[in-house]
């Protein structure tokens, strides 16, 4: 699959990288926007002495601590183990999707309930990577998805915690954690534990110029480009669809017709369903009724800005937020639609 532009990122994250490893990097925006691919894209740019590990939480439900091991490591018996840790200390092997672990010691993981031995296997397998002069990579992909597992506190924690002593207390690890999640980002954003710890990378979708330039190597005219900017802004993977659209002969303008149309029954669906069932939202452990009028009012006020500022998270926000209309961004201070296809339905829903 082609792969484009993205120039500005990649020399950024790989600045980062180059650095000793001192904060977690949290990388976030709104959904498909590119975070997953761009990361991937930076693995394949990675120097060889780096060794990444890209750990993708996506897909897995995981509610214990349990499966999180599940994902986190990969286990093997004794010869597969010894020739693997031989291939990744020889620098052979340099991209691993988990943590290679001997098939008992993970067992024994399993029955304690402790996760602090699993770590010190993590770091010690890390710590001797450094020595051997290699450079892991950690990159957690829908690291959200551990967020409510409890052990005695949540892990996500004792994930935290773990990921500070390999970044600024052992610098032995570059730790990245992805997600979409705009209320995770939120918390994480005023977590006092991650104060002067961690710093957050935005990866929103294409500007105006880089879809221009990916649409006429297509072979677009300036009018399509319009039309599609126009609907599509530069989210990617529309941007890949539109792509696909003029390959197969389709008219663009009216295939992005009919997909806003959809996104706005949808999105009139998730208003309306309020008249009928009452909608709740948690908000810092208590859950609190979403209000029809004050979501009017505030989705209305898209109807004649792109951007709002951010002030609070009301249960209006949050019910929009995880109905993924909307993205916050706790960062930059502001809220905006998931999409300009979002922006568009949700100024129709209002005509
Ligand atoms: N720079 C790029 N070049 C080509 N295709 C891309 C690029 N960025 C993203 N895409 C495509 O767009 C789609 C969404 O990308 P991706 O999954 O990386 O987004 P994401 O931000 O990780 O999404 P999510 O919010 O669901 O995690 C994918 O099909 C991907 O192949
Ligand atoms: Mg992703």
């Amino acid at each position: 699959m082609e792969f484009y532009n993205r120039e500005k990122e990649l020399r950024d994250l790989l600045n980062m990288i180059k650095q000793e490893p001192n904060l977690i990097t949290f990388i976030y925006g709104p959904i498909n926007s590119g975070k997953s691919s761009l990361m991937l894209e930076m693995i394949n740019r990675l120097p060889k002495e780096y060794v990444a590990f890209y750990i993708d939480l996506r897909g897995y439900a995981v509610t214990k601590r349990e499966e999180f091991f599940k994902v986190l490591f990969e286990t093997y018996d004794d010869e597969a183990f010894k020739k693997k840790i031989y291939n990744i200390l020889s620098g052979t092997e340099n991209f691993h999707k988990a943590i290679p672990i001997l098939k008992h010691l993970w067992k024994e993981f399993f029955k304690i309930e402790e996760v602090s031995d699993a770590f010190k296997h993590v770091e010690n397998f890390l710590q001797e990577l450094n020595n051997r002069d290699l450079k892991p990579v950690i990159i957690f992909d829908e690291l959200q998805v551990i967020k409510d597992i409890k052990i005695d506190n949540f892990l996500i924690y004792r994930i935290f915690n773990f990921f500070v002593r390999l970044t600024k207390l052992l610098h032995i690890c570059h730790v990245f954690a992805i997600t979409s999640d705009s209320t995770f980002i939120e918390r994480i954003y005023n977590e006092a534990m991650l104060q002067g710890r961690s710093r957050y990378y935005l990866v929103d979708d294409f500007d105006k110029e880089t879809v221009k330039e990916i649409l006429r190597n297509k072979g677009f005219s300036n009018e399509e480009i319009d039309t599609v900017w126009y609907y599509f802004g530069g989210k990617p993977i529309y941007i890949i669809e539109a792509i696909q659209m003029k390959n197969m002969g389709k008219n663009i303008k009216e295939e992005a017709e009919k997909m806003l149309k959809l996104r706005e029954i949808q999105i009139r669906n998730r208003i309306e369903v309020l008249d009928y069932v009452e909608k709740k939202v948690n908000i810092e452990g208590k859950e609190v009724s979403v209000d029809k009028n004050r979501l009017l009012n505030l989705l209305s006020r898209f109807c004649h800005e792109m951007i709002i500022p951010y002030e609070k998270i009301s249960p209006e926000l949050l019910y929009l937020i995880e109905n993924n209309i909307l993205f916050l961004d706790p960062v930059n201070g502001i809220v905006k639609p998931q999409s300009k296809l979002d922006l568009l339905a949700i100024r129709n829903c209002f005509k």
